[in-house]
């Protein structure tokens, strides 16, 4: 039934139009609402010249006067004495599409809004504030213009402020600590927060979703919300040892602050603002980038049952990589994961990223004969290169490494930056080597270089202990997939390993950034040691459709696998590129059901998470195309399941179905369902 996607057909419709300044009092106040006039946003200029805006939805106040600015290292602060100079509205309604994602077609259709400030004082500086209103979200960036009052723009501070009105819920993990982003997640009164990583998402008390993040973060800081008063959350900047936590020339842009605003949990899915506020794609044809499913030499490591350095236990050996590439072949995955595959692993790697070589195998890893074999086989070998996040080190041998692969016919691989927050080691311009953070200005640089690198090969690219997603993806569509929280790896040795909440916070929090590999699929069950993983195997299988990735693994052992072959069948027949996406249902932290449309074929997915109640959900099935039947291949917990005493238990069932039926899963404590509606012929 899948038939190969022959000609690309594009689909564009643009309606642009330009509209004089319309609104209220100039000098003092500029507005703009949204298409459907939902959402309103308010920029003004208090008393002082302090530059403020408001959104409200509906007519009633969501966000409250909140401060625009900049605090400089080297220039007075652009923060007071402001006035509106002028004000521009446009509209813009167009759709366009992606190369793989989840969904196919994208409309960006959003009034437009640019307010020049500029300051009373002698020096005259200007700055724009550009606010792009959608009905389901607000983005806003500041433009620096080319002037002579302001070439070299060195940020201290920036002052950009949220001061959300209603009381509410947020689930947010901690910015500035010493992880990176692979923290539990808290769940706390808004005015709980301290300091967090974006997105942060909120419930207020009258139900209203809110999830703050940004988009496009291109040479500059990635923003950390504290919390400064109330409900008041504030951009603090990620240090750079600089001093300034980002310097550049104008003219250029600041990265989009965004709010995306929904009814319920699943509006927040069905909201493509970052997409839409990013640049289109500028690498050209990508038809090269594949999304793919993937096997690997990986779990072994995290079991301690194999090891990255060679030695008796060394994973990546040419035999063990010819067994996993012919186990890859048999299964249909398209990639094999080798890690440790490369000289320098020996001693303690977390702290030794100088000593790694992204050109020599291990002598037992004949790397020539196994690219080769895969090929053969009709797999490709995924290339490693763990950086103990030493991107001083990395950046020496970046080109070289990545030429290795292009030779080899090797087209993708995956990054690391192992290393405390604060603990990369970078070359500053003087030679010297300066700690920085995973994300701050050095590193939105790094990614971006080694993702165009590889570009030119055309490798795609999944870094780990990332800078976080802000939708970089539609302009660079190589850049696949990141790390960016805790995945599957917590689960073998994590103390505590995540607990059964996760996902379900997860879907709403950290996968609203974009593509996770998460490394589903754990159909074991069990960790290092047997530390039981806190899910049941139908919500192993329920992860590849909730948890989207354009590529997915395969996480488990081969052996593991042929212990369980029927839920193993899912994750075989499971597509990582869809046409459509539908949140179904969810609440933050309790539950999520998505469902989505293969973009190969008319087959229709679906996946539901529970947190560590068991609960019972209703589906209409009302997403599945008209006048078609389908076979439903249902995967759910069985009779008496329980991630804790009885998480193996699965029923596996078939129905036929049309969009008019419904289905009814039956969710264990840390459960989950996952269904294949293959469709009929028509
Ligand atoms: C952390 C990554 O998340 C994991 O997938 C990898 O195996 C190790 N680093 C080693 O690079
Ligand atoms: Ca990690």
């Amino acid at each position: 039934m899948r038939f190969a996607c022959g000609i690309r057909r594009l689909v564009v419709l643009a309606i642009v139009a330009l509209h004089a300044p319309a609104y209220a009092a100039e000098g003092s106040r500029a507005s703009v609402a949204s298409p459907g006039g939902v959402l309103s946003v308010s920029v003004s200029v208090n008393g002082e010249g302090r530059p403020e805006y408001t959104i409200a939805r509906n007519g009633r106040p969501l966000i409250e006067e909140s401060r625009l600015g900049f605090i400089l290292a080297d220039a007075p602060k652009l923060e007071r004495n402001f006035q509106i100079e002028s004000q521009a509205t446009r509209s813009s309604d167009d759709t366009w599409e992606q190369p793989w994602g989840e969904r196919r077609f994208i409309r960006n259709h959003f009034n437009e809004l640019k307010v020049r400030l500029t300051e009373k004082t002698t020096l005259k500086r200007s700055i724009d504030v550009v606010f792009r209103v959608y009905d389901d979200g607000v983005g806003f960036r500041y433009e620096f213009p080319d002037q002579a009052s302001l070439k070299r723009v060195a940020i201290v501070d920036e002052l950009t402020e949220f001061a959300v009105v209603d009381p509410a819920t947020a689930w947010w993990i901690p910015a500035g600590e010493w992880n990176r982003y692979e923290y539990l997640y808290n769940t706390t009164a808004l005015e709980s927060i301290g300091q967090a990583h974006t997105p942060v998402t909120i419930r207020t008390k009258e139900g209203l979703h809110i999830a703050f993040h940004e988009a496009a973060l291109v040479d500059y800081a990635a923003m950390w919300l504290r919390r400064v008063s109330g409900q008041r959350l504030k951009a603090n900047l990620s240090p750079s040892s600089s001093g300034p936590k980002v310097v550049r020339s104008a003219p250029f842009n600041t990265p989009w602050r965004t709010l995306q605003i929904g009814d319920n949990a699943s509006a927040l899915l069905m909201s493509d603002l970052i997409l839409n506020l990013n640049e289109p794609n500028k690498l050209g044809d990508v038809s090269w980038v594949k999304p793919f499913k993937y096997v690997g030499i990986w779990w072994g490591m995290h079991l301690g049952t194999q090891t990255w350095e060679a030695g008796p236990n060394h994973g990546a050996t040419t035999a063990n990589t010819k067994r996993m590439i012919d186990f890859a072949a048999k299964n249909g995955f398209r990639g094999v994961l080798v890690e440790g595959w490369n000289k320098g692993w020996e001693g303690d790697w977390f702290a030794n990223g100088e000593t790694f070589s992204f050109t020599e195998p291990y002598p037992d890893f004949d790397i020539e004969a196994l690219a080769a074999y895969a090929k053969k086989k009709g797999v490709r070998l995924i290339g490693h290169h763990e950086t103990s996040a030493n991107i001083a080190h990395y950046e020496a041998q970046l080109e070289a490494g990545l030429d290795l692969y292009q030779r080899l016919g090797i087209d993708s691989v995956k990054t690391g930056y192992v290393a405390d927050a604060g603990g990369v080691k970078a070359k500053a311009a003087d030679g010297t080597i300066r700690f920085e953070w995973h994300d701050g200005q050095v590193m939105s640089r790094h990614h971006l270089k080694v993702v165009t690198e590889a570009a030119k090969r055309r490798i795609t690219v999944n870094a780990h202990e990332p800078i976080k997603d802000t939708g970089l993806r539609r302009t660079y569509p190589n850049w696949v997939a990141r790390e960016g929280a805790r995945g599957m790896e917590y689960n073998a040795w994590g103390s505590p390993p995540n607990p059964p909440e996760h996902e379900p916070i997860l879907v709403y929090t950290r996968m609203l950034a974009g593509p996770m590999d998460f490394t589903p699929g754990v159909l074991s069950l069990v960790g290092k040691g047997g530390l039981p993983i806190q899910s049941t195997a139908a919500k192993q299988l329920a992860q590849y459709v909730v948890l989207y990735s354009p590529i997915q693994m395969a996480a488990d052992l081969p052996e593991n696998y042929a212990r369980y072959p029927q839920p193993f069948q899912f994750i075989k027949d499971v597509p990582t590129d869809w046409a459509q996406t539908r949140g179904v249902n969810g609440e933050i932290g309790d539950f999520a059901t998505v469902a989505r449309k293969d973009r190969n074929s008319d087959d229709w997915y679906l996946g539901s998470v529970t947190d560590e109640n068991a609960r019972t959900l209703t589906v209409k099935l009302d997403f599945l195309d008209a006048g078609r039947r389908y076979r439903a291949q249902i995967y759910r917990d069985g009779e008496g399941a329980d991630w804790r005493t009885n998480p193996h238990a699965i029923a596996i069932e078939t129905r036929d179905v049309t969009r008019d039926d419904t289905v009814t899963l039956p969710l264990a404590a840390g459960g989950g369902a996952a269904i294949r509606f293959a469709a009929g012929k028509r």
